[in-house]
């Protein structure tokens, strides 16, 4: 089992991405930590906490984390997320409290004791955070995985930029900077990739007809995401980012891609940018790889055979789901 923990901002497809973390066996989630992103910091530690207690995990720790950007005055995604983060479900509050500790502090203590891998969901203050004090403590990251940034595809909150690295880019930055001072790669699964991953009305229809308690809560998070997605992009069904880097982390075979040198822009026009030096002009050691490929209806199957459960409790094989290619 690979102990990992997931640092995100709940967020609906954070959502569906701790959904999916928290049904499949391969992963012991150690913590989840939040970061103000699609929603503030506690916002989203209360929007994970509603998921655990869906999923029947409130055991798993929630430790709130930075509350704004490192230098950017901190722009949430609530237009897109809705004003509860959750697609304005407005569930009620899972019961409990949050541990004392911080997420910074939770990420720092955990890295000192062992080595964990981090799946990271929204913008990397946190981890920034934690890297840039303790830059000792990369060698402990067994993998990052980052949901973030873009290589060839267009941006999503400007024409180049990805919302989690836009919103703190130099966060990003910082994190390229010291995987590459320490010899590491982070994965980054971009837009390229994600993009790909549109859950559909009728995939949600499917998923309701055959768990109708499980169908019934995704419909109730992605309504609003539905809605913001026709208004928008005029796309029936909602691009789902955050789950293909839970995939991903499980099964390699999912995504394809390259090793390069990365660095984010921080400033003016092209802020949060990814720059991936693809044709090797600066002859730098790779700090990323970079997933530009991955097979949608896979991922399709592999998302559903995980979080749907059948009537006795236990999971779908992939291969029971043939339906799905029917729609
Ligand atoms: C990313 O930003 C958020 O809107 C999503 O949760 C995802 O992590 C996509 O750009
Ligand atoms: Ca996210």
């Amino acid at each position: 089992m690979d102990r990992v923990i997931i640092d995100c901002d709940p967020g609906i497809d954070d959502s569906l991405a701790l959904m999916l973390a928290l049904s499949s066996p391969e992963l012991e989630v150690l913590g989840i930590t939040t970061v103000s992103g699609n929603v503030p910091a506690e916002m989203g530690a209360k929007n994970a906490r509603k998921v655990l207690q869906q999923m029947n995990r409130l055991d798993i720790p929630v430790y709130i984390g930075e509350a704004v950007p490192l230098r950017y005055e901190y722009t949430d995604a609530m237009d897109t997320h809705g004003k509860d983060g959750m697609g304005e479900s407005f569930l009620p509050d899972a019961p409990g409290t949050f541990p004392s500790a911080d997420a910074v502090e939770f990420l720092e203590k955990t890295l000192e004791k062992e080595q964990v891998s981090v799946i990271a969901l929204g913008p990397m203050t946190n981890l920034a955070r934690v890297f840039s004090k303790r830059p000792d403590l990369i060698g402990q990251v067994k993998d990052l995985i980052s949901m973030g940034g873009s290589f060839r595809s267009h941006g999503n909150c400007s024409p180049v930029a990805e919302y989690n690295y836009w919103c703190d880019p130099d966060a990003a930055a910082v994190c390229y900077k010291l995987f590459a001072d320490a010899g590491k790669k982070i994965e980054m699964i971009g837009l390229d990739v994600t993009r790909k991953i549109v859950l559909t009305p009728n995939i949600r229809e499917y998923i309701c007809r055959l768990d109708p308690e499980t169908g019934e809560f995704i419909r109730r998070l992605t309504d609003f995401y539905m809605d913001f997605h026709w208004e928008y992009e005029k796309i029936i069904g909602c691009v789902i980012n955050d789950p293909l880097a839970v995939a991903y982390f499980i099964d390699r075979s999912l995504c394809r891609g390259f090793d390069s040198y990365t660095e984010v822009e921080t400033e003016g026009i092209c802020r949060g940018q990814t720059v991936v030096d693809s044709m090797n002009f600066w002859r730098r050691k790779p700090n990323s790889h970079i997933l530009i490929e991955t097979d949608s209806r896979r991922f399709m199957k592999f998302f559903l055979a995980r979080v749907m459960k059948k009537q006795d409790g236990s999971r779908w094989l992939e291969e029971e789901l043939s339906l799905l290619d029917t729609i």
